[in-house]
């Protein structure tokens, strides 16, 4: 791919993709660039779309499945130190895309800021968690967004106000190629009943989720009034192994895997766990995570 020439400081070439998720499978990206700030950025991004170079962009890898393939062309991965500051500003946050989404907790909670704890031990950063509307029982991200700043795939920047966003289940509005930034607007409150409310959800998700393993969180949606996990066990698959990868005893939506795993010992599981809830249940199964 020569004509990336221009961009060799940023670009690696047949990088492996596995160690930038959390279930740690999967190929290389042909080129894998880093862009140091917005200007190479958008450079970068302008240059791909003249060339129809395929663009995608890495988040925080947690709920990301990448072939073993690899993929072809660009993966952009916006790094925490370039794209990811945090600040404070009355009852507003504003935070990188690439902020770990620990980090926008943190910091909200430190500025005495309520809302976003209920997000606390859910991976990843807050470009991803945006782009599908990550949250838990209690809800979810978009419920605090006010606005949201993005780059197309042309490499034109704008902004997108609270009244343009719309955030439902898993899923929201942004489907734009990059999230650059995001304001969250949140509620003054006692740090140590913010603190009390991110300690109970912490201790229930450890209960119920296989949090020291290498997993992608949950691997299906929830089918309307339904637990994908509960359907998954009900199907008699909980412990289910191919090759590196195991269907959690722990949670029957979450696979794990070990160091032999490959992507495609993942693949066969998630075909093998949605056929049996189809045929059991006649429920079809729509996947949460993302795959490449
Ligand atoms: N259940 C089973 N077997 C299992 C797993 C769950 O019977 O293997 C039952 C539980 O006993 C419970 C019900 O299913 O009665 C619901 O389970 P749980 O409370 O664990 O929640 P969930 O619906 O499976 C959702 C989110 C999680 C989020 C939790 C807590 C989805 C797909 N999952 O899980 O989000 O952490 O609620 O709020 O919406 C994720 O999206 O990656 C994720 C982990």
């Amino acid at each position: 791919m020569s004509s990336l020439a221009a961009f060799n400081e940023i670009i690696r070439q047949n990088e492996p993709l596995a160690p930038f998720t959390w279930m740690k499978v999967g190929g290389s990206a042909q080129s894998f660039a880093s862009p140091r700030n917005e200007e190479e950025l958008t450079q970068l991004v302008r240059h791909c779309h003249a060339e129809e170079i395929p663009m995608r962009v890495l988040g925080g890898g947690s709920n990301l499945l990448v072939n073993d393939d690899g993929v072809d062309g660009v993966v952009i991965h916006l790094t925490p130190d370039n794209f990811g500051a945090v600040e404070v500003t009355g009852t507003t946050v504003r935070a990188g895309a690439a902020a770990p989404l620990s980090r926008l907790i943190a910091v909200a909670v430190r500025a005495k800021l309520a809302g976003l704890e209920t997000l606390a031990g859910i991976p990843g950063a807050v470009g991803g968690a945006l782009h599908g509307n990550a949250g838990t029982r209690s809800g979810d991200i978009g419920q605090f967004v006010s606005s949201v700043s993005v780059l197309t795939e042309e490499g034109e920047k704008f902004t997108r106000k609270e009244d343009e966003l719309s955030f439902a289940y898993r899923t929201s509005s942004i489907n734009e190629l990059v999230i650059l930034t995001a304001e969250f607007e949140l509620q003054p409150d006692d740090p140590v009943e913010i603190t009390r409310r991110m300690r109970k959800l912490w201790i229930m998700k450890k209960a119920t989720q296989p949090l020291s393993f290498q997993s992608a969180g949950c691997i299906f949606k929830n089918p309307r009034g339904m637990s994908a996990g509960a359907l998954i066990e009900q199907s008699g698959l909980k412990r289910t192994r191919i090759g590196g990868a195991e269907i959690s005893e722990r949670h029957a939506n979450f696979i794990v895997t070990d160091d032999a795993a490959t992507a495609n010992d993942v693949l066969q599981l998630i075909e093998k766990a949605r056929t049996a809830v189809a045929e059991q249940f006649g429920v079809d199964l729509e996947l949460e995570i993302e795959i490449w």
